[in-house]
């Protein structure tokens, strides 16, 4: 079931406030504790969208969504949230140190536990070269923004913030665009290494990044086409084929 560190979408339609057409229609899938569920699909297809329902950004008319097996609607925003690891398709970096980001706010002064905390972070996320090469190191100033790091370390950075809290859910969209493949790689091999056994969802663009997830989730239209893993897609699904071999 979707017990523990578990999601699962049942039958959700979804409309955007304000909005005549759905952008969901009838999604359901159940992403264990543990596992790797990847959601795929041309821009617009409503991969957002699904993420967002998870943290409450939005709520189902119809259907349910539901963690640890419960309803989100029945939780406290905080604890909710606290379950939590959502990275969004756009890192956000604010002005402050490297530290104070992946804390996000909160202080992780020079050695303290929190600052153990932030350099085991950076570290799952591929970040200790650039950070320790940086003038400041984690106490380098990152500007409003994030303007002064580059596209794939501002999204390592916000991807340390997630892993920085410990969730038992990680939400990815599109988390890993701006990296190269090998990071990309070891990036998640860092992630299941040292995250035991927290379930994990990843909207991704390319195969590389979803060609190992335990099932894969083909979108259009804001609906499932297929869903299975990479090999099975290959042999069956027709936009998967498309996605893959474009
Ligand atoms: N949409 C909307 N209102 C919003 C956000 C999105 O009406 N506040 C619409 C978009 O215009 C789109 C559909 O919802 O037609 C799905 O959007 P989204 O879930 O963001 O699509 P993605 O698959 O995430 O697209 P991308 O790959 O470009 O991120
Ligand atoms: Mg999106």
């Amino acid at each position: 079931g979707s017990g523990e560190g578990g999601v699962e979408f049942r039958d959700v339609s979804f409309t955007y406030p304000g909005a005549e057409e759905p952008v969901l229609r009838n999604i359901s899938f159940k992403a264990r504790k543990g596992e790797t569920v990847a959601i795929i699909g041309s821009t617009g297809s409503g991969k957002t969208s699904v993420l967002n329902l998870i943290p409450r950004f939005y709520d189902v008319a119809e259907g349910e969504v539901l963690v640890d097996g419960i309803d989100v609607r029945r939780y406290s925003q905080h604890a909710l949230r606290a379950k939590l690891g959502y990275v969004s398709q756009r890192a956000v970096l604010f002005s402050g140190t490297v530290s104070g980001n992946v804390a996000y706010g909160g202080s992780a002064a020079p050695g303290s536990d929190a600052e153990e905390g932030v350099r085991r972070a950076v570290a799952i996320a591929q970040g200790t070269d650039f950070v320790e090469r940086m003038e400041g190191q984690y106490e380098g100033r990152i500007a409003q923004g994030g303007d002064n790091v580059s596209g794939g370390q501002k999204q390592r950075l916000s991807i340390a913030r997630a892993v920085y809290r410990q969730p038992d859910i990680y939400l990815f969209d599109d988390s890993f665009s701006a990296l190269d493949y090998r990071t990309d790689r070891e990036l998640r091999a860092a992630l299941r290494r040292e995250t035991g056994g927290a379930t994990t969802i990843i909207v991704a663009q390319r195969i590389g990044t979803i060609k190992d997830a335990d099932r894969i989730l083909v979108l259009e239209d804001g609906r499932i086409v297929g869903s299975g893993t990479h090999e099975e897609l290959l042999q069956d699904c027709e936009t998967y084929q498309e996605i893959a071999l474009s």
